[in-house]
């Protein structure tokens, strides 16, 4: 009797498959209502000698059917277990996922390096607003209304008496007139101009410089910015001063420096000349000072102006301002 039920369990435990089989069969054999637990409650109506053989092979037979159960629910948990685990893996061996970092805009670096070589000389930073009277961006400058140098400059108008900024030297007068000599200040910031073409963009960059103090000279200018482009571009690059006009300055340069594409020979971008124009300057017109309330017989003092965009394309051969403006990736990511 009892070996057919372990017969019947044999075939039965064998053919399970999953770990909720093996539950159940589990219940089925021991559990409340369970065959083995059924037969131990009938040992007591067998007669008293029955009763002991019968017992002990009933629960000779409980006692197996528990081990037998334990062991399968083992396995199948271990097999369940594995199963799950491959099934999560994280294969190792697939490519990354990319994350795409940002870089420097060639003009911040630019920037960034000017700013640099200036604050090393000591030079501080000054900042000024975009949008502008017209008496810091033209009068206080020395340039009135019916000035022919306001068509240097093709302005945009806000409103009669204001506009945007054509360029960085009202940050000069702003200062000026809250602050006394001496003073050695850089000024960089954004700028507009009506203006559009591979070289133009209406809106670009430009950092002013300012030195003002007494006994202040040309040769402090030429002896600055000479440094300035030897440290931008490089120490053996020739630089020259040739006289020009701003209305706010007296006298007035242009400084250029040899051509660093042809190394001077004279190529397309410096028309053949050898030289590239890379900065304005001059000593600052003592209608200027006085504008500003200093005394232009005690102080003197030089500025000078550049343009961020400018000085970007040339160092790094770029033919096209609106590159840097595209912001594309992949152009960006050469510098
Ligand atoms: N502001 C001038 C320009 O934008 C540059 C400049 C600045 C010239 C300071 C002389 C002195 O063209």
């Amino acid at each position: 009797m009892s070996d057919d039920l372990k017969q019947t369990f044999f075939d039965e435990i064998a053919s399970i498959k999953g770990l909720a089989d093996a539950i159940n069969l589990r219940v089925k054999y021991l559990g409340k209502k369970g065959i083995i637990t059924a037969r131990i409650k009938s040992l007591s109506s067998l007669p008293p000698d029955e009763r002991r053989l019968a017992g002990r092979q009933i629960n000779e037979l409980k006692e197996f059917i528990e081990k037998a159960c334990d062991e399968k629910e083992a396995f199948l948990r271990s097999a369940d277990l594995k199963s799950r685990l491959l099934a999560e893996a994280i294969d190792i061996t697939l490519p990354g996922k990319h994350f795409g970092f940002g870089h420097e805009h060639p003009l911040s670096r630019t920037l960034r390096e000017v700013i640099d070589i200036f604050t090393r000389m000591g030079f501080s930073i000054e900042e000024g607003p975009e949008v502008e009277l017209d008496c810091y961006n033209f009068e206080a400058l020395n340039i009135p209304k019916d000035h022919p140098a306001r068509d240097m400059q093709d302005t945009f108008y806000v409103s009669e008496d204001i506009v945007l900024r054509t360029h960085t030297s009202p940050v000069q007068v702003r200062v000026m007139e809250k602050k006394r000599p001496p003073l050695r200040f850089i000024a960089p910031g954004k700028v507009y101009r009506c203006d559009a073409d591979v070289t133009h963009s209406p809106m670009f960059h430009q950092v002013e410089g300012v030195m003002v103090d007494r006994d202040i000279t040309f040769s402090h200018l030429k002896g600055v910015l000479t440094a300035f482009i030897h440290q931008m571009f490089g120490p053996h690059i020739p630089v020259r001063f040739r006289p020009s006009f701003f209305p706010f300055t007296e006298p007035s340069a242009e400084i250029d420096m040899g051509c660093i594409l042809c190394k001077s020979a004279g190529c397309r971008v410096c028309k053949g000349t050898g030289w590239l124009e890379i900065l304005g300057a001059g000593m600052v017109n003592p209608k200027v000072f006085e504008n500003v309330g200093y005394d232009a017989e005690e102080y003197t003092g030089f500025a000078f102006g550049m343009g961020i965009e400018r000085i970007t394309l040339l160092k790094y051969s770029i033919d096209d301002i609106r590159l840097l403006f595209e912001n594309d990736m992949r152009f960006l990511r050469q510098f």
